[in-house]
């Protein structure tokens, strides 16, 4: 058994594309609003970084309800890109973030090239904006409807358009859609139209049918699914991307709700993890999830989240660096 070290001695602080979080845990986008909401529950400015709902150029009300159910070990939602617009989260929202001392990844999103494109000129130069997360599971408005991010060259498209005007120093992530062969090939052509990182992944399209009307649920008929059903894809997403760039800042999302489940996802390859659902029981998960790290890195010896990145690729025989604690023998 490896020793332990103390958890004080656990630094959980990460950096990602050159901008540094405190802890590797952040919110997923569409599941804490812009932060508020969770403050009478945690510190916003203790965890990794409030990721917020993707907000689009113009407000939108969502899709018709109903817009969740419960399904096993999960959700499927239909909530729609309801936002209120980029002016209005600009104008208190993201001030809102930057006041408590939050780093705000800003999620974004567009129905065209064009609107990503002025979402990113715009969120670019706002004051303490940590990241750029695009969300390209959107409807190509001008292509045929097409999902952005089920195709790698409307994805890099989609991820140009935002790069071009954002400055530098302000990583732009993009976040992919499980919903495709090959997630590689999108993954890849990202990363070559400007892509700083990569957050895997978004939800996967699901079903349920109502036993009395034996119609779909939802209102919108189907929806995103996510929670635990989906965590064994998202960490073979994160797994297969890390094995095919593994210089690739990756942040893994999908069914995280413990400590351990975040460290499954680091050994996988990611350098940092969102929650999302679980927030919708647990308010406090992101930051009991960063607790909850600290204690299983401490517990297997590692004093860093970066000691853990991608270990699992390693071969059961390759040894893995750990510092010994004094006194201790590995
Ligand atoms: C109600 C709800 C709304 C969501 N809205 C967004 C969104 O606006 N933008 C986005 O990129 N992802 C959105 N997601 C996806 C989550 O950010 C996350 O990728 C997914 O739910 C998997 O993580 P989880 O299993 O921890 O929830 C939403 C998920 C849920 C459940």
């Amino acid at each position: 058994m490896t020793p332990a070290v103390d958890e004080a001695a656990v630094d959980l602080g990460v950096e990602i594309a050159g901008t540094t979080f405190p802890t590797p845990v952040m919110t997923a986008s569409g599941c804490a609003a812009a932060g508020r909401e969770l403050a009478p529950f945690l510190d916003v400015a203790r965890i990794g970084a409030v990721v917020t709902k993707s907000v689009l150029l113009d407000p939108r009300s969502g899709r018709a309800t109903p817009r969740m159910v419960e399904t096993p070990s999960g959700m499927l939602n239909s909530i729609g890109l309801q936002g209120p617009g980029i002016d209005a989260f600009l104008a208190t929202d993201l001030p809102w973030l930057v006041q408590r001392g939050a780093r705000a990844v800003v999620s974004i999103a567009g129905g065209s090239l064009g609107e990503y494109a002025e979402l990113g000129r715009r969120v670019g130069v706002a004051p303490g904006v940590a990241a750029i997360e695009v969300n390209i599971s959107c409807p190509n408005v001008e292509d045929r409807g097409l999902v952005f991010a089920c195709d790698p060259s409307q994805a890099a498209r989609a991820v140009a358009a935002v790069r071009r005007g954002v400055p530098r120093d302000v990583p732009v992530l993009a976040k992919l859609s499980p919903d495709v062969t090959d997630i590689v090939a999108v993954a890849d052509a990202v990363v070559e139209a400007g892509a700083s990182g990569l957050s895997l992944v978004n939800t996967t399209l699901g079903l349920a049918i109502d036993p009395e009307t034996l119609r779909p649920v939802l209102g919108g008929g189907t929806g995103g699914l996510s929670g635990p059903a989906i965590r064994p894809l998202a960490l073979r997403c994160v797994w297969q991307v890390h094995a095919a760039m593994p210089t690739v800042p990756i942040i893994g999302v999908g069914g995280i709700r413990t400590g351990f489940d975040a460290l499954e996802f680091l050994a996988a390859g990611a350098s940092a993890v969102q929650v999302g659902t679980v927030t919708f029981h647990d308010p406090s998960a992101p930051a009991r999830v960063g607790e909850e790290l600290r204690g299983e890195l401490a517990v297997r010896g590692f004093t860093s989240p970066g000691q853990v990145v991608g270990v699992a690729h390693r071969s059961a025989q390759a040894p893995i660096d750990r510092p010994v604690p004094q006194g201790a023998t590995l």
